[in-house]
């Protein structure tokens, strides 16, 4: 996303690794040490995207990591988005999709990524908005994921053939109960 007001650019740790930090504490309940996206982003550039503002400040950001998921008959690369999050005061134009999308495409390209996935808290509308509008799709519910006992929706998109929904279901299947 080039468009004027905001760039979306790979992270890098020697500018942006206190504004990432920062946005993480402000914005979601789940925080990480600073190792663990500096150890994250010399894992997998592709997928540790900054959204900068026109005047230079870091307003979002996304950070994923590629698995290996194993099915009965073929190993499935998987991106799996560890956190994302955009600045209150920048949210509703764009950049949220734009991190994700952007980073899909890196990793698919570059990782030659199978298959997308995350956990989303079952309270969290918006951003199960934004995965929906995208094409993710809810696998099931990953019963008291989160450290205060709320349940996660383990959601998915495949990005490529091999992806077929039998291995989908293999590969992320056994951490879900059905949703109906
Ligand atoms: C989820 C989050 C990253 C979305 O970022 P954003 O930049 O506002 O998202 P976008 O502007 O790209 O939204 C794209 C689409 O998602 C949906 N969406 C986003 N926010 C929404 C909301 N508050 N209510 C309903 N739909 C929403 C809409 O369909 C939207 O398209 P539209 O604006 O044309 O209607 C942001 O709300 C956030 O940082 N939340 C706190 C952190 C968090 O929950 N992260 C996800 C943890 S799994």
């Amino acid at each position: 996303m080039e468009g004027g007001e905001y760039r979306i650019r790979r992270f890098d740790p020697s500018e942006d690794l206190s504004s990432v930090v920062r946005l993480n504490r402000v914005f979601l309940p789940e925080n990480y040490p600073s190792y663990f996206f500096v150890e994250n982003h010399r894992r997998c550039p592709e997928g540790f995207l900054v959204a900068e503002a026109a005047d230079g400040s870091i307003v979002g950001y996304i950070m994923c990591r590629v698995e290996t998921k194993f099915t009965d008959d073929i190993t499935l690369r998987v991106g799996h988005v560890l956190s994302v999050a955009v600045d209150r005061a920048h949210r509703r134009r764009g950049i949220g999709r734009g991190l994700m999308l952007e980073a899909e495409r890196n990793l698919v390209e570059e990782r030659g990524v199978d298959l997308m996935y995350l956990e989303v808290r079952v309270s969290n509308t918006p951003a199960i908005s934004l995965y929906r509008k995208i094409g993710y799709e809810i696998l099931g519910v990953i019963p008291m994921y989160y450290a205060d006992g709320e349940d996660a929706y383990l959601m998915y998109k495949p990005t490529s053939r091999s992806a077929t929904p039998d291995r989908i279901r293999r590969a992320l299947g056994s951490r879900v109960r059905q949703v109906n």
